[in-house]
């Protein structure tokens, strides 16, 4: 069966990992551009496959599909150059992987003819060798025309992955969520290990003595729902102990701004819960403002 031929502008962590899933599909990779092309080259390495592009205009003319995995920063700006170049539009779908923007970014290159659509992997990527199994089971989050819809599908699916639709206007609210969940998970387990390494552990022997804790809470969450799932203090109103934790982080003045506004959306699901009498509630928050 003849692939479909696709081309990459940012040869950045997903732009890689992305050409490198889809060459072993249904997809093959014409042309890659970067940047600086030391970074394309590296990425052609890592993939198999594809042809170094020197400028944007060659790397754009092959290719049914144009993916731009630059940095959300670049994005208009690569729209805007690419839009003013002279090219049979009509014959090329364009996707970009932002999470935060919508398909309507991509309005110029729609106006000359292009499908267009937004496809955001719902997926966290470190590296630019990452395997192709990354993408198995996640969500492909995708706002767009209908045409582009059903490439996206195919995209999505050929990867092992699901697509998801979402209105184009809730991107910042969505994408604002993803960050929650991924970079600022890095960021709490950044501050736990950061007590652990000061108590004499290395940041190794930290994260391995807090995994089975942080993976059986995403388990519990999964199985009993979010609420169900908390545990600890201030949950249970044990206002001593949690004097204690506060009183330990005299020395941390970051971990204890974040401890005392998480502690506050603890609250919201404790009230939730109505685990906790209105005096205990009033008592918590009075430790926490007085802290
Ligand atoms: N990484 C993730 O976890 C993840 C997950 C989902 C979605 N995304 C989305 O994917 C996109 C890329 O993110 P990333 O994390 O892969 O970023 P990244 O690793 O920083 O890669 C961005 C790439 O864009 C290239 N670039 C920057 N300006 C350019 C320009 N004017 N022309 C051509 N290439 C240019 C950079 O080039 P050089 O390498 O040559 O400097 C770099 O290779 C973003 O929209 C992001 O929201 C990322």
């Amino acid at each position: 069966m003849k692939k479909i031929t696709f081309s990459v502008v940012g040869s950045g962590r997903l732009g890689t990992c992305l050409a490198r899933a889809l060459v072993r599909t249904a997809f093959q990779l014409e042309s890659l551009y970067s940047l600086h092309r030391k970074s394309a080259e590296e990425s052609r390495q890592i993939i198999g496959a594809g042809r170094v592009r020197s400028s944007l205009t060659e790397a754009v003319a092959q290719g049914e599909i144009i993916l731009l995995t630059v940095k959300d920063d670049y994005l208009a700006e690569v729209i805007s150059r690419l839009s003013s170049l002279s090219l049979d539009w009509a014959s090329k779908y364009v996707f970009h992987t932002s999470g935060l923007y919508s398909s309507t970014i991509l309005k110029e290159l729609q106006e000359k003819g292009a499908t267009t659509g937004a496809l955001h992997p719902l997926q966290s990527f470190p590296r630019k060798d990452l395997p192709p199994e990354i993408f198995h089971q996640i969500f492909f989050v995708f706002d767009g025309s209908e045409k582009a819809l059903s490439l996206a599908k195919q995209i999505a699916e050929s990867l092992g992955g699901q697509l998801i639709t979402l209105p184009p206007h809730q991107r910042p609210l969505y994408h604002t969520a993803c960050s929650l969940a991924s970079n600022y998970l890095v960021g709490l387990i950044y501050a736990s290990s950061s007590l652990l390494q000061e108590a004499g552990l290395n940041q190794r022997e930290s994260v391995a003595l807090l995994r089975p804790l942080i993976c059986q809470t995403i388990n519990n969450i999964q199985e009993m729902g979010i609420e169900e799932s908390l545990t600890g203090p201030l949950q249970r109103g044990d206002l001593k102990t949690m004097a204690q934790q506060l009183a330990a982080l005299k020395d941390f003045p970051s971990v204890k701004r974040s401890f005392i506004s998480l502690s506050y959306l603890l609250l919201e699901i404790a009230e939730k819960k109505r685990v906790l009498s209105p005096q205990k509630i009033a008592h918590i928050k009075h430790l926490l403002e007085e802290k």
